[in-house]
């Protein structure tokens, strides 16, 4: 019999609140009755406590009572418990307090005195809705974390996509750099061919000028300028060749430190008369490697000219040697102006040059041998503090010969 008269709920914590014991009483007797676990109070303030502790699933508060009233402990259990539920008695014919307490946010209200069933009706009805809500509040949390989820997949998916396109952009700019290096090979060797024959002979006929001028100071100043320029032409014919240059040099052993250190030699006038400070750190493990020692020191003389070229003023030059995880990583920095971000994917290419007297082609010849040899160069630039050239050569590819 007991079965029929067990509340579906059977087993949640309700709490009854009222000042009056006989009510709380009788109340909790009811309640017990229909399996609910009952826990009394008879007071707001009592009222508050019990619920901080036990978290009821319900409340039945009396609206009347001393030291805190019903409406403000149900303010309070509104504010911070939302998971538990409130049914307020109030007095008779006191509909307006009703309506008020019923938008503070009470379940619903009883009037007192009450019916046992109705009382038992109301609770089972608050508890169903309470369940519903609960079990929504659930849902909609889940939902909120599924949509973070979504969302922090949609931003990992779309910096995929952007790494992929800025890798797909880098191999076709690659590309692009390998085609105008070929193309410029083929340009470079006709052209050089054709062009440094007829350069030669102006350069004979200046020089027959300049000895039947010797006397006369303007006109053997102009045929000076003549065999500067011709000699300008010829320097940039033989970058180019080099630029382009395709076919394999013999190799032979050569010791990285000493092409360091012949180099750092060669411009120490250089660096002296522009007052550039030269920290050089080269460490002691580095192989001995077989090479084209002519392209191992241009990519030194390139990388240092183009450094010293900026610190006009002074400023520090760094040469660093290092073994990195099976590459042999040099990195040539200087404190110079820096390269415009809108320049650096440019500066590879041959012909381009930001100088009034460069030809562009110093960095396409130290692309050109560093991708010979399998290996990288990248540049980290800031404006305004300087750069960073970075090659890395695999030893494995030096070391065989
Ligand atoms: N260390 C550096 N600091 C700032 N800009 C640089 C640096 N190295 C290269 N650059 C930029 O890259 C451009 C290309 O350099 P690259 O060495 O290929 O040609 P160049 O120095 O202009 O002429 P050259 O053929 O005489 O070397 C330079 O004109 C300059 O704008
Ligand atoms: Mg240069």
């Amino acid at each position: 019999m007991l079965k029929d008269h067990t509340s579906q709920f059977s087993g949640e914590k309700i709490l009854v609140v009222d000042d009056e014991k006989v009510i709380v009483e009788l109340t909790a007797l009811l309640l017990r009755g229909r399996g609910f676990t009952v826990l009394t109070a008879y007071n707001g303030e009592e009222c508050l406590d019990i619920v901080r502790n036990e978290q009821p699933a319900l409340v039945l508060l009396d609206y009347m009572m001393p030291v805190m009233d019903g409406e403000t402990a149900l303010k309070n259990i509104i504010q911070n418990h939302p998971d538990t539920y409130v049914i307020m008695f109030t007095g008779k014919g006191s509909e307006e307090v009703a309506v008020r307490l019923m938008k503070t946010g009470a379940a619903d209200y009883l009037q007192k005195p009450f019916v046992n069933s109705s009382l038992l009706e109301r609770i089972d009805t608050v508890l169903q809705i309470r369940q519903v809500e609960l079990a929504n509040r659930d849902l909609l949390r889940e939902k909120d974390q599924l949509q973070l989820e979504i969302e922090a997949w949609n931003l990992h998916l779309e910096r995929r996509v952007e790494e992929k396109s800025q890798e797909l952009e880098l191999a076709h700019r690659e590309i692009l750099q390998t085609e105008k290096l070929a193309a410029l090979g083929h340009i470079s060797a006709g052209m050089a061919h054709e062009i440094r024959n007829p350069l030669n002979a102006i350069n004979l006929f200046a020089q027959i000028l300049s000895g039947a001028y010797s006397e006369d100071l303007e006109n053997s100043s102009y045929i000076r300028k003549i065999v500067e320029e011709v000699e300008r032409v010829d320097s940039i014919l033989v970058k180019m060749l080099a630029a382009s240059r395709g076919t394999a040099a013999p190799r032979s052993e050569v010791r990285f430190e000493k092409v360091a250190r012949k180099v750092l030699a060669d411009c120490d006038v250089l660096c002296r008369s522009q007052r550039v400070m030269v920290e050089c750190l080269i460490e002691e493990d580095i192989p001995l490697i077989i090479a084209d020692p002519t392209e191992i020191e241009q990519i030194f003389t390139n990388l240092v000219t183009n450094a010293l070229f900026e610190m006009q003023q002074g400023g520090r030059l760094g040469v660093r040697l290092t073994l990195d995880e099976g590459f042999i990583r040099l990195e040539i920095s200087d404190t110079g102006r820096g390269i415009p971000k809108e320049h650096l994917s440019q500066i590879f290419d041959p012909f381009f040059t930001t100088k009034e007297k460069g030809t562009g082609f110093g960095l396409s010849v130290v692309l050109r041998i560093v991708r010979g040899y399998g290996g990288l160069i990248k540049a980290e630039s800031e404006v305004g503090r300087g750069t960073t050239f970075i090659v890395k050569l695999p030893t494995s590819r030096l070391l065989v010969g």
